[in-house]
């Protein structure tokens, strides 16, 4: 299959100089792909591998040419980036909504999408404290025109037109709290967003980070489905963090630089349901055993990690906001017809026998594109145990979303 282990991220630079940089597949021996008719236009990390071929419109270019190319691009993309805090030309008009947006994760989130210059518009819906943060966001000199909404009353019209749904509604995770044990205020709250998303914007993106995400996206699908609006393709479990913190970790231990490493992050977004992927990183990466066994464990816990430094004080936030923007860019670049976005995220899957699974997927105009299936081929035996393992928890979390609904049907 095309592109089974590509990813692409671009970054924020208001240059004219048009350049895109990204993966392609393990057949075409890991090129780097740099055209003149795409071209980075937003904030989120800039992509490669160690192992890279350049492909130019008209020419090859060998291996040292390319990453002193890459080198160079990047030198060049950091400078425009620095200077691009200053002002960032819209590039193109797609209209943003944060549902939540006056929370922990909801305010540092609605500033970075301020930053991006694919935004026209940004709707900032909570049920309080939303004014402020609109008035405080809306003084930044970038081009997205903000809004508040405050309370049910402003929620349908905070979704009128909207590409992009994003939904950190909810409360997080105390210590000692599970995420299931944050299902039954959050699930009300998912299910009554999702509503008003079904009324008022039914062909948008809807990303879900409110969690226990591998029952809360079960819980968005039924609502769409007994609305009649659902298309899987659209709905999507962010778990980018989980990739973003995988990155971060196995980059600190093998001492790469951190821009050049990804490992695909596959199951759900709870515990042992999260399966990072080392075997697959890249660039190819050798572990050992016992660090196979520490990264996935610091992996899977890592939200606990920040819970207790945070010590009642909420959960994470900064580097979920960070991961949920880039998951937003990436969408947004996808609608706007970039052909190579690659994002793991939790959506309906048909990889194996869990109705809900995350994978790598593409992603296009029309949402998933395609599941990754390659990621999950050829596994270690500790790969291969751990997703079986994972399998039975990740069933029953999608089933007590399913059943939540059942016994809750949705209003008309
Ligand atoms: N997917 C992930 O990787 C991930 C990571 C961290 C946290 N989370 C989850 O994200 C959610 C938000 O976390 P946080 O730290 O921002 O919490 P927070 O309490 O700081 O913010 C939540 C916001 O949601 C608002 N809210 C509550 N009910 C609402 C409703 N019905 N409509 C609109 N807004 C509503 C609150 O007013 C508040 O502003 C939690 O469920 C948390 O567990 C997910």
């Amino acid at each position: 299959m095309a592109a089974t282990s590509a990813t692409t991220f671009s970054i924020g630079s208001n240059t004219s100089a048009s350049i895109k940089v990204g993966l392609l597949s393990q057949s075409k021996a890991s090129c780097v792909k740099f055209t003149s008719k795409n071209y980075p236009r937003s904030f989120s990390a800039l992509k490669a591998t160690n192992s890279v071929s350049c492909e130019s419109e008209s020419s090859f270019l060998s291996s040292e040419s390319c990453a002193a190319l890459k080198h160079s691009y990047i030198t060049k993309a950091r400078k425009h980036n620095l200077r691009s805090y200053g002002y960032v030309q819209p590039q193109a008009s797609y209209k943003v909504a944060i549902l939540g947006a006056a929370g922990g994760i909801g305010q540092p989130l609605a500033l970075l999408i301020k930053m991006s210059p694919l935004v026209s518009e940004l709707n900032l819906y909570d049920i309080a404290n939303v004014k402020g943060v609109a008035a405080d966001l809306s003084h930044c000199n970038t081009p997205s025109k903000v809004s508040e909404f405050t309370g049910t009353s402003e929620l349908a019209d905070s979704l009128k037109g909207v590409n992009v749904v994003v939904i950190p509604a909810g409360v997080p995770r105390k210590p000692g709290m599970t995420r299931d044990d944050l299902f039954n205020i959050n699930a009300n709250i998912v299910k009554t967003l999702v509503e008003a998303v079904a009324d008022n914007c039914p062909d948008a993106f809807i990303h879900i980070i409110s969690n226990p995400v591998n029952s809360t996206v079960p819980i968005a699908a039924e609502v769409l489905k007994q609305k009649g609006v659902y298309d899987p393709k659209k709905l999507f479990g962010v778990t980018t963090l989980d990739v973003v913190r995988a990155n971060t970790f196995v980059a600190q231990m093998k001492n790469l630089k951190l821009i050049d490493v990804d490992v695909p992050v596959v199951g759900g977004h709870a515990g042992i349901t999260i399966l990072p992927l080392l075997t697959k990183t890249k660039p190819s990466v050798t572990f050992t055993d016992e660090e196979v066994q520490e990264l996935t464990v610091r992996i899977q816990n890592a939200g606990t990690e920040v819970v207790e430094a945070k010590a009642g004080a909420g959960s994470a936030t900064l580097s979920m906001a960070y991961a949920a923007a880039r998951f937003v860019e990436s969408s947004l670049r996808a609608l706007d017809g970039d052909s190579d976005v690659y994002e793991c995220c939790y959506v309906q899957s048909d990889l194996n026998d869990l109705p809900f699974f995350a994978s790598r997927v593409k992603l296009g105009k029309n949402g998933v594109e395609a599941l990754i299936s390659s990621d999950l081929q050829g596994l270690t035996e500790y790969e291969q145990k751990a997703l079986e393992a994972l399998k039975p928890e990740l069933k029953a979390s999608i089933e007590k979303g399913l059943s939540f609904l059942q016994k809750q049907p949705v209003s008309a």
